[in-house]
């Protein structure tokens, strides 16, 4: 069971990898002026998942650690990270939903997401080296 929580969130890091693809190509196009294609739809379908996996396995990890070894917070760096993330995962998240559902020509607050996002981004596929050590301490 404790194998769980570390293969969700590598599958959602993968999902962010991709969203963050899409959202790099409407920067390009809306900032320094290419010619790319974004597809609107994908990236919120992607992105939504990709923060939602992460929420749900960040309680995840908590509740394994809790239930393995009978105490939280005992990780070091890996739960430190994770709880950096949170906040920027709700401003992340509900600025990408926000701009979904009320459609408008926006230069700052699509910088501001997009800033959030791969900062996020990078947080989790730091996690990856974190958690690792993790598993070769606590798990192994
Ligand atoms: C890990 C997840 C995500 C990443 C890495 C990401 C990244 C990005 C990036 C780099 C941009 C371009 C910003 C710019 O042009 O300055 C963008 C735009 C956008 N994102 Fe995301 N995003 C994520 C999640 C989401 C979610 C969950 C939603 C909504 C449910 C969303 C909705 C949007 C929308 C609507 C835009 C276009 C805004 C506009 O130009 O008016 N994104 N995203
Ligand atoms: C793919 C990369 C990751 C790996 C390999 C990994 C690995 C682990 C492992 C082995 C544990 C011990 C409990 C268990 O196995 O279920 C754990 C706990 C935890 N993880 Fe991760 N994790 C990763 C990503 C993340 C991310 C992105 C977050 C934050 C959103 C996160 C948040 C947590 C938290 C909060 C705990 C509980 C720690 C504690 O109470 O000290 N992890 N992780």
């Amino acid at each position: 069971m404790l194998w769980f929580h570390p293969v969700l969130m590598a599958l959602a890091t993968l999902l962010a990898v991709y969203a963050a693809y899409l959202g790099v190509e409407r920067f390009l196009s809306r900032h320094l002026g290419l010619r790319t294609q974004f597809l609107w739809k994908r990236h919120t379908v992607f992105g939504s998942a990709a923060i939602a996996l992460w929420l749900i396995g960040f309680f995840g990890g908590l509740l394994m650690a809790r239930l393995a070894w009978g105490v939280n917070f005992v990780t070091g760096d890996h739960y430190e990270t994770a709880l950096s993330m949170m906040p920027i995962m709700a401003a992340g998240g509900l600025s990408g939903i926000y701009m979904d559902r009320r459609k408008a020509p926006r230069t700052v607050l699509p910088l501001l997401h997009g800033a959030c996002n791969l900062l996020l981004l990078a947080l989790a596929l730091y996690q990856i080296s974190t958690g690792w050590d993790v598993i070769r301490e606590f798990v192994l």
